[in-house]
């Protein structure tokens, strides 16, 4: 089996490239001083010269390659969510490894292959969902005939950077769930060479120093818990307050929690999330989810810190990957609804317990009624 990586990145990920590519018979060709063209879609290439682009510049080289190899890497940098233009030009001009004729292949009808299959890989950098990534690969490799060889992230150089965290729940700090799963977060950024600020929302004298740090920084993210199915009202304000134009680029990251166990209670809000970065100009790196958050701040030190524990893994893992959107991030999620049997088992033993947890804390706020009192009716 013969591999081709064309690694549109330069020397500099040479060394990642190798570890990470297994196959035996491998050539690295460096794209990135080739005199390389876009695709014209001329179809000479189909139909006037068939299996010969008409450019005649380095692809040619490549396309030599090609005919002799089973797989293909391509390594690239990302923009928009996607491969950049040098990563997606190489496949662009893939084209004359297929023929114009079109047929059923494989139950989908696709242009005939002029020579064999060839599997698709992707090794990128950069702010992409890494599923995203993956069905892309799929969707390359059945074009071309062959398998996906899946999609990997490069680990960034030592990239040492300022993370502004914004804490978007209407509680003060000293009582907010949030401010607790901050601080477990950025525990596992200690030692990465990433530094942080910090800004509540909740204290309005914050808002200045909040926008101003949100405007002139590179990485944001904003945590806050679930309010009424989405964003709280509170932060709300504060993202209308902010300016749909930016000095300099960013990306925008978020981390959002809530009283409820289920992944699904967080989805919604979530599809509002991904839309949110670039009306603020600025690039999504992904949400982190997690439920489960109701008690955190009514438990003892000990029990509290064991509860936000977890998310100090997550932040070692932000600070190696640079964002949330990597299949860790995804799973961190747990139980998207909790089976039938597990639903039973937890109103049984653990419901029972939470609720009665409730009225204890009520009683030591000095609550004399019922928790289910109805005042005015
Ligand atoms: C007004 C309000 C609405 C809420 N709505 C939801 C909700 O829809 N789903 C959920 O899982 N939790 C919901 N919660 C629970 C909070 O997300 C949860 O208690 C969180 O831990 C609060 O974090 P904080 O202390 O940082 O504000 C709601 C809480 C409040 C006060």
């Amino acid at each position: 089996m013969k591999t081709l990586v064309l690694n549109t990145l330069g020397n500099d990920y040479t060394e990642q490239i190798k570890t990470l590519i297994k196959e035996k018979e491998v050539e690295i060709v460096d794209t990135s001083g080739m005199k390389i063209a876009h695709c014209m879609g001329c179809n000479q290439c189909w139909l006037k010269t068939p299996g010969i682009c008409a450019y005649k510049d380095d692809y040619e080289i490549i396309l030599k390659k090609l005919v002799q190899a089973d797989n293909l890497w391509i390594v690239s940098d990302t923009r928009f969510g996607f491969l950049d233009y040098k990563g997606k030009r190489l496949m662009d001009r893939i084209m004359p490894m297929l023929n114009m004729t079109i047929g059923f292949r494989d139950g989908w009808m696709r242009h005939e292959l002029r020579y064999h299959p060839l599997n698709i890989g992707l090794l990128y950098k950069g702010d992409a969902d890494q599923m995203m990534m993956e069905d892309w690969c799929k969707r390359t490799a059945v074009n071309i005939g062959g398998q996906s060889l899946g999609a990997i992230a490069l680990q960034v150089k030592s990239e040492f950077y300022h993370l502004v965290i914004i804490n978007g729940s209407p509680r003060v700090a000293k009582f907010s769930n949030t401010d607790k799963i901050i601080h477990s977060f950025v525990k596992g950024l200690e030692g990465t060479g990433i530094t942080w600020e910090l800004h509540n929302l909740s204290n309005r004298k914050e808002w200045d120093a909040a926008r101003e740090a949100f405007l002139s920084h590179e990485r944001i993210l904003i945590a806050f818990p679930l309010y009424v199915e989405c964003i709280p009202s509170l932060m709300l304000e504060f993202l209308e307050s902010l300016p749909s134009e930016r000095r300099q680029p960013a990306q925008l990251s978020f981390l959002l929690h809530g009283g409820m166990d289920e992944g699904f209670e967080f989805r919604f809000c979530e599809r509002i999330l991904q839309g949110l970065p670039a009306q603020l100009g600025c690039r999504f790196g992904g949400t982190l989810i997690h439920g489960g958050s109701f008690g955190i701040r009514t438990r003892e030190d000990a029990v509290k810190a064991k509860i936000v524990a977890p998310y100090e893994k997550m932040g070692r893992l932000f600070a190696q990957n640079g964002n949330f959107l990597t299949p860790e991030a995804k799973k961190f999620t747990g139980p998207e609804q909790y089976p039938w049997m597990a639903r039973k088992m937890v109103s049984l033993l653990f419901l029972k317990k939470v609720n009665k947890g409730f009225e204890d804390f009520a009683k030591s706020w000095g609550c004399t009624r019922p928790l289910d009192d109805k005042p005015y009716s």
